[in-house]
């Protein structure tokens, strides 16, 4: 006998007059005048259960002792439900089980919060997170989840269909260099040494086309030790993937049908191929950010014509000292508070290494409100209301300084700008790549680092500056980018082990570390290997995005908290003597659960 006929999502009219037994969780209890009604819950749907004194007194016994989250067996038949009852909002809303007999399975505290969907946003995360497994009851989690399976299933058939082969790679490894701290594991069999959790399956994904695998994908658990955020856990999901003898067109098509696909597994519409693309010299100037927004305008405006020459000091210094002066019109904000725009934005100008916010308030009289107009002559005016289309209702935006410092400020400004006014559609994607990153950029102390990694080839023609101005020299890189975040990125690689450990040594990696770390990949590059790329997508961002989410942490099952803990498991945790004498490890604090 199965413990049951149905789900509770699965019942309609035709079924009317069937014998049923359905299984799962107490959504609600009602007592109507001497009817008691429990809305039985599952995965699947909800199904309302009547239980009436006459039909059996020790059901309706039970029935009305039962609690939210009771999990229970309940049996009787499907009836129609009388025209004035029908719920047009549940699937399951015309009919209901005329319940004959319950049995409780097991009984449940009152949850800690209400697992309604609604009200659910009040509830503190870290609580919600301590009970993960009651917070996944709730429909728009499970709906989460289930998007997170059918856009994984989607991409794994996809690339089975391209002839790409899934491969599991270790998580027991080797540091690699994707730019943030690893996660350590102790050996225990050689004391004092490590492993690292992989922050990336990067090079083994390399050594498999070396292999000749050809084309090689994995859905890749991701490890990395860095500061948390909406968008970013200490461990992530990539769906990651290499092809061998490919140019950087073979693999943004591969990309392109992957999207395209997933849009439609997840009910979107599916948007034209090929992808948009933009050079990451073309995002910068026009969106002061490698990940553009392209869910709306206020796009940034060059003024160096419109200010050559100019009376204007803090534009004239700028222009002079090789900077840029540029703005962006924030349509329609003109009434933005002054609060806002002289502290917080200014703030953020400042904090960009801007000396200031200069702007303009477009009354709709037409006339311009601003401390800096009164430097302005009629043809910059002219010419100024005519390369940033000024209207009455306008902010205009200046930055003033150096291109690099001036961009990024002015493109968060525009995002800034954008959410104010309301014109960042949520329900739109809008995707772009783009393409061209510079190959190296100055660390902090000064020194050349790999932008994408270091094993990411240059652009051929390029090559002969990579000597004399390697800044200028551009990657075969790219990123995929939607609605302002970054989805993912890859490169096409070097193939030639003199050119790899040219590009260590251009990155001043002493011989010696060299060796330590990327000999294997050296020897493997000197047994014939073939050229190859690829590229990794950020599952959960993708999932989040799709979702409609805020945050990765709703598409993935049990993550951890913004401090980097699982406050379910408890983990971090303390562990007992005997085991870090057997990895030889010993204790130089006390052990603190707080971050
Ligand atoms: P990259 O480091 O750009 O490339 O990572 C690829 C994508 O992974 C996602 N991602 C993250 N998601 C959540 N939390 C994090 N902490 C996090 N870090 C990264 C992003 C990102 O675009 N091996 C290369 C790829 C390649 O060259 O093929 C790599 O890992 O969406
Ligand atoms: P000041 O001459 O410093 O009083 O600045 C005059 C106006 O220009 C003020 O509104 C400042 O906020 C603005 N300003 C100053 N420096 C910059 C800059 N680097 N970029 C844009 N605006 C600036």
């Amino acid at each position: 006998m199965k413990m049951r006929t149905h789900t509770c999502g699965q019942l309609r009219s035709a079924e009317a007059g069937t014998p049923v037994q359905l299984c799962g969780w107490v959504d609600s209890v009602r007592d109507h005048g001497g009817l008691v009604f429990i809305d039985l819950r599952d995965r699947y749907g909800v199904t309302q259960c009547v239980f009436d004194p006459r039909d059996s007194q020790a059901a309706w016994d039970t029935a009305q002792a039962c609690r939210s989250e009771y999990v229970v067996q309940i049996s009787g038949e499907v009836r129609l439900r009388p025209a004035d009852m029908v719920n047009p909002h549940m699937a399951t809303g015309t009919i209901e089980v005329r319940s004959r007999s319950i049995t409780v399975l097991n009984k449940a505290h009152t949850p800690p919060f209400p697992l309604e969907d609604r009200g659910a946003e009040h509830v503190g995360e870290d609580l919600r997170l301590e009970f993960r497994y009651l917070d996944l009851r709730r429909g728009s989690m499970q709906q989460a989840l289930l998007l997170r399976h059918r856009v994984l299933q989607a991409a794994r058939n996809y690339f089975d269909e391209q002839q790409f082969v899934e491969i599991e790679t270790p998580v027991l490894t080797k540091s690699t260099p994707e730019g943030a701290r690893d996660y350590l594991v102790p050996s225990r069999l050689c004391p004092g040494l490590f492993f690292a959790l992989p922050q990336a399956p990067q090079q083994y994904k390399q050594l498999l086309m070396m292999a000749g695998l050809d084309r090689y994908f994995q859905i890749a658990r991701c490890f990395r030790d860095e500061d948390l955020r909406a968008d970013r856990q200490p461990e992530f999901t990539q769906i990651d993937l290499e092809m061998s003898f490919v140019t950087v067109e073979d693999i943004i098509a591969v990309v392109d049908g992957l999207i395209a696909r997933v849009m439609q597994e997840a009910g979107h519409p599916v948007p034209a191929l090929p992808l948009p693309r933009m050079t990451w010299r073309e995002a910068m100037d026009r969106f002061g950010t490698d990940k553009p927004d392209l869910r709306f305008g206020m796009e940034i405006v060059d003024l160096a014509q419109v200010f050559h020459g100019t009376q204007f000091k803090v534009f004239a210094r700028a222009l002079e000292n090789g900077g840029a002066v540029k703005a962006i019109n924030a349509k329609g904000l003109f009434q933005a508070p002054i609060k806002m725009v002289e502290e917080d934005w200014t703030g953020l100008a400042k904090e960009g290494g801007l000396g200031g916010l200069a702007y303009i308030r477009v009354q709709q009289d037409g006339t311009w409100k601003s401390p800096i107009v009164k430097f302005f002559s009629e043809a910059e005016k002219t010419a100024l209301q005519a390369a940033l289309d000024i209207q009455p209702g306008d902010l205009v935006l200046f930055g003033a300084d150096h291109a690099d410092k001036v961009l990024p400020v002015l493109g968060r400004l525009r995002l800034l700008a954008g959410a104010h006014a309301g014109v960042i559609a949520p329900d739109q994607f809008r995707f772009t790549w783009v393409t061209g990153f510079p190959l190296f950029e100055r660390s902090e102390e000064g020194r050349l680092v790999s932008v994408h990694h270091p094993f990411t080839a240059p652009v051929p023609e390029d090559l002969p500056l990579l000597d004399s101005e390697p800044e200028q020299v551009r990657a075969q890189a790219y990123d995929i980018v939607l609605n302002g975040t970054e989805l993912g990125g890859g490169s096409i690689r070097i193939h030639d082990p003199e050119f790899q450990a040219r590009m260590f040594k251009i990155l001043g990696l002493p011989e010696a570390e060299v060796q330590e770390r990327f000999r294997h990949l050296l020897r493997a590059l000197e047994y014939g290997a073939p050229p190859h790329g690829g590229l990794a997508i950020g599952a959960d961002r993708l999932v989040m995005l799709l979702a409609g989410r805020q945050s990765i942490r709703d598409v993935i099952a049990f993550p951890k908290t913004q401090k980097a803990l699982d406050v379910m498991m408890n983990a971090p945790s303390a562990v007992d003597e005997k085991q870090l004498r057997d990895i030889h490890i010993k204790l130089a604090v006390t052990p603190k659960a707080e971050p």
